[in-house]
């Protein structure tokens, strides 16, 4: 039940998925309107909170890499053409690598802030891994960290009609194993 089987994902998988993708849609969101809409003073509050979380999932994401390396996902279905199973494996291995690229970017990010922001949601301490760089490396990585989150967002688009065309075209259960 909580495992993966071989025909099936565990009750520890589905959360892991599904807790992640609400996280990321969050940030994605809310990065964006926090740097489009938000008045410049009050900014540093929703940096401070969009950081906070981002720290979390980053937490998240090493315990579903650590799970998923203990628990080998279940079986593609069998009627796959070889196409379509490079393109699962290239676009779940590059969901997995962009998100921690983001958020390793992210954390430079707000390294770099006047006051560097390093707390989680649940007030604990992250390192400071970057500090007394220059304006211009800031801006690389502030760059880095936004071009990154939207590529992120675009393979997540494309993710989406993949799982949808699973369950409408194709007819198979690959959705709704992973409900
Ligand atoms: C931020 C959003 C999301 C992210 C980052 C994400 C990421 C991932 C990743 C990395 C996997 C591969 C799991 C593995 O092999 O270890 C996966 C599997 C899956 N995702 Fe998502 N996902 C997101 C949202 C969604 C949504 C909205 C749906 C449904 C419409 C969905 C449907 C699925 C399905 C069906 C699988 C299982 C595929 C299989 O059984 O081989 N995902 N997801
Ligand atoms: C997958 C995870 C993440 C996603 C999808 C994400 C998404 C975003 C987006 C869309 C923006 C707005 C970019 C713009 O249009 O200007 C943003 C900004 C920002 N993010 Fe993230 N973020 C993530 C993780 C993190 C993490 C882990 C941190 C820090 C620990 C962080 C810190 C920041 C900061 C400080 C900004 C403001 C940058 C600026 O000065 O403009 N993010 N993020």
């Amino acid at each position: 039940m909580f495992r993966n089987s071989e025909i099936n994902w565990g009750l520890i998988s589905k959360a892991l998925h599904w807790i992640g993708a609400l996280m990321i849609l969050t940030l994605l969101a809310h990065g964006w309107w926090m740097t489009h809409m938000v008045a410049r003073p009050e900014r540093l509050t929703n940096y401070t909170w969009h950081s906070a979380l981002g720290f979390d999932l980053l937490v998240l994401m090493v315990l579903r890499i650590l799970w998923r390396w203990m628990n080998p996902a279940p079986a593609l279905p069998g009627d796959l053409k070889p196409w379509e199973r490079m393109a699962v494996h290239l676009g779940h291995l590059g969901l997995y690598v962009l998100i921690i690229v983001v958020s390793l970017a992210g954390w430079v990010t707000a390294n770099t802030m006047r006051t560097p922001v390093t707390k989680d949601l649940f007030g604990f301490d992250f390192p400071v891994i970057v500090s007394g760089v220059e304006r211009s490396v800031r801006s690389l990585f502030e760059e880095s960290h936004m071009i990154l989150a939207y590529v992120l967002a675009a393979l997540i688009l494309g993710h989406v009609l993949a799982a949808l065309r699973h369950h409408f075209v194709k007819k198979n259960d690959v959705l709704r194993r992973m409900i």
